[in-house]
């Protein structure tokens, strides 16, 4: 492994719902860093292989999808959308079921080596440094990163806030609908669990990663956030 390379990028961290990619674009548009959010290349390929029916899923058939992806998905990053040949495909990829699906491909050997070393090239292009977020970032993809943060949020306090999205129509205080709330809990544990506890890559803090407790408000996190990567990149 390059160490020099690997010092412009901050290894970020931490389950589904944490609310960690809005708080990395943020920190990286303050830091004028790139953001790369790891999740949304496993639901691209999620949303790609379910358009391919009887997909092999061997080596082959998973790198040519790889290298579609490096062509055609594109984040734009003032707007943070993603783009598929240039068109916004984020309802594609933010539905529960993209969501489900991608975790299922996550658990792919070939998925995950075609997308590391995807990932091990973008990482390095950016001379004003990266903010890569996922899972595995720290552990598998830059464990020789600069700085490694784990990204925290208690699951009660994810589906509550995932309740407003998935739930519009329902108005008032999410306590107020057991029903619902105990249902988005019970997913969001579910997805915990299958990304935790996977034999490849699963979702572990490094033992060198910062845990950082994303329950303050956005812009409060945000500017922590941001100080806690300059005086630690000041310090090397
Ligand atoms: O972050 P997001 O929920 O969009 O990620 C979708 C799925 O992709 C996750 O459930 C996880 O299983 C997988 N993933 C992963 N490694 C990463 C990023 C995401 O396994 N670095």
């Amino acid at each position: 492994m390059n160490q020099k390379k690997d010092t412009f990028v901050i290894a970020v961290d931490g389950p589904s719902g944490s609310g960690k990619s809005s708080l990395c674009r943020e920190t990286a548009r303050r830091l004028g860093m790139t953001h790369i959010n790891t999740g949304s290349y496993y639901r691209v390929i999620a949303w790609q292989i379910s358009l391919r029916p009887g997909f092999s899923w061997t080596q082959e058939e998973v790198q040519s999808v790889c290298h579609e992806i490096e062509e055609k998905f594109h984040w734009d990053s003032t707007t943070g959308n993603p783009l598929w040949e240039g068109q916004i495909c984020l309802k594609q990829l933010n539905s529960e079921r993209m969501g489900k699906l991608a975790s299922q491909a996550a658990q792919n050997t070939h998925v995950r080596q075609a997308l590391k070393e995807v990932f091990r090239r973008h990482g390095c292009m950016d001379p004003h440094g990266t903010i890569m977020e996922g899972r595995d970032i720290g552990t598998e993809i830059f464990p020789g990163a600069a700085l490694k943060i784990y990204v925290d949020l208690s699951a009660k306090v994810r589906a509550e806030r995932r309740f407003r999205d998935e739930y519009p129509h329902l108005e008032g205080n999410p306590d107020n609908y057991p029903l619902e709330l105990e249902s988005l809990l019970t997913k969001i544990e579910q997805r915990d669990m299958r990304d935790s506890e996977r034999d490849v890559a699963p979702l572990i803090k490094a033992e060198d990663a910062l845990l950082f407790q994303n329950d303050k408000p956005f812009r409060e996190s945000a500017a922590n956030l941001v100080e806690i990567i300059k005086s630690s990149l000041s310090k090397k």
